[in-house]
């Protein structure tokens, strides 16, 4: 690439012009001009390097904290478009996958890219089931947390205790271990995560019933007492499976993106889940659903509904479950999930806190502050009700999202381990620190 010809495209009368698939430009500081290729309406970061003052310069980088405008991958596996409000696994839409699915197959489909034949389907959810059980040891481990520990924090440090259990998972680019760590990781999530929840409740564990789907085993493991066989509500179950549909996967959002990075390094898919799970923890991202009813719940009444809006306006604090980093419009999910809220509050009652979360969203739909900000409710801020209303601590909910959660994760994973583009992920940054200075003995500082 010659930075002072540029590139051009001879067309047929012999005029020329510039190519149409790149960037012109100038260095000012220079003069020098450099045409820059664009591919998918992307330039490719490393090609400002060539752009230097002096020969020996490290040349030019972007700059981007938080990614807000940097591709870190090609991936066919999760498509959003945030101003239309669309959200599509492997080309199929959140709504049809919602209604016509179930998790276990949305979750085959965003692992090997293709609907599940009836035999692949079969064998999938066969190997999943059977994949329910946790080592004993497992049990003491969690056993050894207090009685109050925060279920997600018990659930980040079981998943990373898995890749004791499990050294072979360290074979990444085996493909029959893959789908061996990934049966065990899918299907000992729901196992982790209700033996978390019956540890806080000095209850024994419900082990797994493998004749129950995976929804209903859930339920099984989370609320079977001394009943011989556990009957999972079918509205209950069902609205949980499509809840866990909607969870699956959301492209690169930061808990795919620690996925990915922790996972560049090679190291064991359980290490890495575990690291995904504790980014969703925090309370932008997974751990918002918790928030949200925690806000609810101080917001306490109707009345109280515009106050909280101004100290909101004021800056004084977030409404918990609006916004989106994509979406500048309405999160799809989020629609989906008023919807499964109806149902279940037709078996559990209707949770008081609904009219609140109605009256701030009534509100933040017409108010400038909101709208200019395009904050819109996303997946979150429904979720908690209805998990309240299903029996579920707050502390529970994050934990819900993890669980479904984990096949996008483990395919974003593997999509980066067989990219020959992708290696370890190691970001540059502009050093604004201190020069070089000498050492000051202690009688010199201060
Ligand atoms: C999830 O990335 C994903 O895909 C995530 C997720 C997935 O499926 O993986 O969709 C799941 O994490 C959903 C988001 C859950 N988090 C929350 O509900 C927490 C509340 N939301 C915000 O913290 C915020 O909206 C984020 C974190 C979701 C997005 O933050 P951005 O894109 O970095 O936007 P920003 O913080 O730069 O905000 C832009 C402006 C700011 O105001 P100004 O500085 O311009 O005056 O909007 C304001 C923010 O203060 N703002 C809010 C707000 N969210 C943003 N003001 C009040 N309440 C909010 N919730």
């Amino acid at each position: 690439m010659n930075p002072t010809k540029p590139e051009t495209q001879v067309e047929a009368e012999g005029t020329t012009r510039m190519s149409r698939d790149t960037l012109s430009v100038t260095d000012n500081r220079t003069g020098k001009a450099y045409e820059i290729p664009i591919q998918h309406d992307t330039i490719h970061a490393t090609d400002l390097r060539q752009i230097k003052v002096n020969a020996d310069d490290f040349g030019m980088m972007s700059y981007d904290p938080a990614f807000n405008n940097t591709a870190l991958c090609q991936s066919k596996i999760t498509y959003i478009d945030g101003d239309k409000g669309i959200l599509r696994y492997r080309g199929y839409s959140i709504e049809e996958l919602a209604e016509k699915s179930t998790y276990l197959e949305t979750a085959y489909l965003i692992l090997n890219g293709e609907l599940p034949t009836k035999s692949q389907l079969e064998e999938w959810i066969y190997h999943v089931t059977h994949h329910t059980f946790i080592h004993e040891s497992v049990k003491k481990f969690l056993d050894g947390f207090h009685y109050d520990a925060h279920p997600m924090g018990m659930m980040i440090s079981a998943i990373a205790a898995l890749s004791t259990f499990y050294p072979e998972a360290k074979d990444i680019f085996n493909k029959e271990s893959r789908l061996r760590q990934t049966y065990r990781l899918i299907g000992k999530m729901p196992t982790l995560a209700a033996f978390s929840y019956r540890h806080s409740l000095g209850m024994p564990f419900a082990y797994p019933d493998n004749d129950l789907s995976y929804a209903g085993n859930f339920l099984n493991m989370l609320f079977k007492t001394s009943e011989l066989k556990y009957r999972p509500n079918p509205t209950l179950e069902h609205a949980l499976d499509v809840l866990f549909i909607l969870h699956a996967d959301h492209e690169q959002n930061c808990s795919a993106n620690a996925m990915r990075c922790v996972g560049s390094s090679h190291v064991d898919p359980f290490s890495a889940t575990a690291a995904a799970t504790a980014a969703l923890y925090g309370p932008l991202h997974g751990g918002a659903n918790e928030e949200v009813l925690r806000m609810l719940l101080e917001i306490g009444s109707l009345s109280n509904v515009p106050a909280f809006i101004k100290r909101v306006k004021a800056g004084e604090t977030k409404l918990m479950g609006f916004g989106h980093r994509i979406y500048k419009n309405y999160d799809p999910r989020a629609r989906i999930i008023k919807r499964v809220a109806d149902g279940v509050f037709e078996i559990m009652g209707r949770n008081p806190l609904l009219n609140i979360a109605l009256e701030c969203e009534r509100i933040a739909l017409e108010d400038d502050y909101f709208v200019k900000r395009k904050l819109y409710p996303n997946v979150d801020f429904y979720t908690g009700l209805i998990y309240q209303s299903m029996g579920f601590p707050v502390t529970m909910f994050p934990v819900l999202f993890a669980i479904p959660r984990t096949s996008g994760w483990i395919a974003q994973w593997q999509e980066m381990l067989l990219d020959p583009e992708q290696k370890i992920a190691r970001p540059r940054q502009i050093y604004m620190g201190s020069e070089l200075r000498p050492y000051a003995s202690i009688g010199q500082r201060g």
